[in-house]
């Protein structure tokens, strides 16, 4: 082998840039589905799933709107906030557990439906970790001047995936999507730090068992409710607190940032009482979390970024704010990330 007679161009090895978000929006579908509704369906009460999780209402799909469908409009809602058109963006990255089929990816079909045929395409797999998962890859991509311009989408269709007749899980999901614009920036605000973990010993402990390569979808599958979410509630809530507040720390240590910086922190929106009890963790009062879970329910791997777009908008996160972002999902996965907004 002979070596090159030119220069190489190295990509990857320039200094690392700071990565931003500089836009976000969200989108959800129209109809809504309230805890009195929810009454009529299972043996429940309005009363039971406000005080045990929160939620007040959730917003579900309509049959012919898929998971693409909702994160589209979320996207084209964040370019249109960056002022970036389809064909700046170089890489779409997708997280869901609920996508529109095996494959193709959802990030392609996105890909098709906004017009952005410039783009690399990716869906991340991690439930409702999925969208500090998908963000840190793209951070990853940025810094080292890999990607320029990337749609980092959360989106789910959860009511696709869920057992109307199992009161234990069908009050608490939503269906959803939101949508940022990563990109370079000079100025120093931006993603200071990510903390992703995972633990697969615990895989079982929420899924949906079958309608893949393992169980695939069958008559007996469906009629089973293997093709709908089984999740063992207690356990999650004890994991969740202790994934989230270990994320969160372990964030804050890296940055060397104590958690009275930060001004405002963003959790996954599964339950309010999950995250009293992370507060009480991190020994922070709750009025230093924005909750939005009231009116959306658990929209899984869009719920933090859903939860972000509108504490932008209404002015809880301002510019050059300290902002936590933390996350826990099946897997077991979390995830944490630290952000100068
Ligand atoms: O995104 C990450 C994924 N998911 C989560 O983060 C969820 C984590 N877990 C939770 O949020 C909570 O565990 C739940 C909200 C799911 C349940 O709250 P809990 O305080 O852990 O209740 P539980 O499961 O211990 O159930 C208490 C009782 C049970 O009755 P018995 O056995 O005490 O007679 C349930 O059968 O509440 C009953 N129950 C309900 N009652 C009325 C369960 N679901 C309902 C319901 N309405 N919807």
């Amino acid at each position: 082998m002979s070596a090159p007679t030119h220069e190489l161009v190295r990509p990857c090895m320039s200094a690392l840039r700071t990565v931003s978000i500089t836009a976000t929006g969200f989108y959800v579908p129209d109809r809504v589905m309230t805890n009195a509704d929810l009454e009529k369906i299972v043996d429940t009460s309005d009363e039971w799933i406000f005080t045990r999780s929160g939620i007040r209402e959730r917003h579900i799909a309509a049959e012919d709107q898929a998971t693409s469908d909702l994160a589209a409009a979320a996207a084209q809602r964040a370019m249109e906030s960056a002022g970036v058109t389809p064909d700046e963006i170089d890489f779409i990255l997708v997280a869901t557990c609920t996508p529109d089929m095996t494959f193709p990816s959802t990030a392609c079909l996105v890909q098709k439906l906004i017009g952005a045929k410039n783009a690399a395409c990716l869906d991340v797999s991690a439930a409702c970790s999925g969208f500090l998962y998908a963000m840190d890859i793209a951070r990853q991509y940025i810094a080292c001047g890999a990607k320029q311009t990337i749609l980092v989408i959360g989106a789910e269709k959860m009511s696709s995936v869920m057992d109307w007749t199992d009161r234990a899980t069908c009050v608490l999901f939503g269906d959803g999507a939101g949508a940022a614009i990563l990109q370079a920036r000079e100025a120093k605000y931006g993603l200071l730090t990510s903390v992703l973990g995972s633990d697969g010993t615990l895989n079982e402990l929420l899924m949906v068992p079958a309608g893949g390569s393992r169980q695939p979808a069958s008559h007996e599958a469906i009629e089973q409710g293997l093709t709908c979410i089984r999740m063992a509630g207690r356990e999650v809530f004890k994991h969740a607190v202790t994934g989230m507040a270990g994320a969160a720390r372990e964030a804050l240590l890296r940055c060397g940032a104590n958690i009275e910086d930060v001004a405002c922190i963003i959790p996954h929106q599964a339950n309010s009482r999950i995250i009293q009890a992370v507060g009480q963790k991190l020994g922070v009062p709750m009025d230093r979390f924005f909750m939005n879970l009231e009116r959306y329910g658990n929209t899984s791997a869009a719920s933090v970024i859903m939860a972000l777009d509108e504490a932008v908008r209404i002015g809880r996160v301002q510019r050059g704010d300290l902002v936590l972002l933390v996350v826990f999902g099946a897997g077991f996965t979390w995830a944490a990330s630290l952000l100068e907004w």
